[in-house]
């Protein structure tokens, strides 16, 4: 019963709401959106030092004011928490509404919130960011499709993130699909290395993996939007090839999709890039809240938080895939095979791969998402 009832209420996470980085427009917003919903309002940190396992299992909202040049020092106590390596929002589902009083940082501050979230165990769901920039021009075309202003837009869909929040509910398979996409050369990847050791984990799961390695694939050549949707409704795009004839099929078959992503210069390679732009002109028609995104991120040296960043905001913030708690297995390794002669590698596997499958199949969910 207090199970379902915490279900069915918000907490709300408010860093910093009576600091110099508060934003009377967030309070506006606020209001609006959380009219008629159950919530609750942390508005002092000081309660996740005492219970930091208080908001473990909560749908959750994450409310940012991030005043005129993008810093909110209580936030940055949230990060802390969330960075602690507990997993204080184990079970959690959340969104965010960040303010700003500059054009610049609300998708920064939601990209490093959201890994870190979900490293707490915290999953996120399509489409989880509102953002209001200091003109609001972010929401010109929405205020358009509204038919309001870009203050009505962002009010808007501030609701429609909270509703959705307290809808959402995530369906597991009896036999799951799974698309694992890579880009990699098998003899040396480490990325590939440890794909394989994960996939032994997954009986049950039916997996389909598509190499983008093959020298024909294009990026996206920015079509005006009335030819994407064009080629769009008709299951296309203006280039064709293999992401029209293999991937977009698989993609719609699939109930998640896993990226193999070798870090290139604090990047994703070259060729996942441009799948993930050509998802474009399958985006016009088709939405994908109900598929969730996993990774294994392999740097050499350093930086796959900034992959796990790209990934979430792409694919999660853009492309509306669920990024389940623990989404992305980061390591770093560079030599051939030094993956997989990481020290603890065997347990972060076999951690990853009970992640995947509890997502996705019906008989694994022991602990219920939210
Ligand atoms: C073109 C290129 C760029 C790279 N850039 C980086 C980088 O910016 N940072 C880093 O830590 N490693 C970098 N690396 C190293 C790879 O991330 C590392 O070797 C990783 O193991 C590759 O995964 P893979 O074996 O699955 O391809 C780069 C490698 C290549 C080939």
């Amino acid at each position: 019963m207090e199970a379902e009832k915490r279900q069915k209420s918000l907490a709300v996470l408010y860093p910093g709401r009576k600091s110099e980085a508060a934003r009377e427009r967030l309070e506006e917003v606020l209001d609006f959106a959380l009219k008629g919903a159950e919530a609750e309002i942390f508005d002092e940190i000081g309660v996740l030092k005492e219970r930091p396992l208080c908001l473990k299992g909560r749908r959750l909202l994450f409310a940012v004011p991030l005043g005129n040049y993008g810093i909110n020092r209580e936030y940055y106590e949230i990060l802390a928490w969330l960075r602690s390596g507990e997993q204080v929002l184990s079970g959690s589902l959340a969104g965010m509404v960040i303010d700003a009083g500059s054009e610049f940082y609300t998708k920064a501050a939601a990209r490093e919130l959201a890994v870190a979230a979900s490293m707490a165990g915290c999953g996120f769901v399509g489409r989880p960011l509102v953002e209001g920039t200091k003109s609001l021009d972010n929401f010109l075309v929405q205020a358009s499709n509204m038919g309001t202003d870009r203050m009505g837009a962002y009010r808007n869909s501030a609701g429609i993130l909270v509703r959705q929040l307290l809808d959402f509910s995530w369906e597991r398979k009896k036999t799951p699909h799974l698309l694992v996409l890579h880009a990699s050369n098998h003899k040396t990847s480490n990325t590939l290395a440890l794909w394989d050791q994960v996939k032994e984990q997954l009986s049950g799961v039916e997996i389909r993996e598509v190499n983008l390695r093959n020298g024909t694939l294009v990026d996206c050549s920015g079509c005006p939007y009335q030819m994407c949707l064009h080629f769009g409704e008709r299951g296309q795009c203006f280039y064709g090839g293999p992401i029209v004839d293999d991937v977009y099929p698989a993609v719609k078959w699939a109930d998640g999709l896993l990226l193999l992503c070798p870090n290139y210069n604090d990047a994703l390679s070259a060729n996942l890039t441009a799948f993930i732009n050509r998802l474009t002109a399958l985006f016009r028609t088709t939405r994908f809240y109900d598929k969730a995104v996993f990774a294994i991120i392999v740097s050499g040296y350093s930086g796959s938080d900034l992959l796990a960043g790209q990934i979430a905001t792409a694919l999660n913030m853009n492309k509306t895939f669920f990024l389940p708690g623990n989404f992305c297995m980061m390591e770093t390794a560079n030599h051939a095979g030094a993956a997989l002669s990481l020290p603890g590698i065997e347990e972060r596997i076999r951690r990853f791969s009970r992640m995947v499958r509890s997502t996705l199949m019906e008989e694994e969910a022991k602990e219920p998402l939210p």
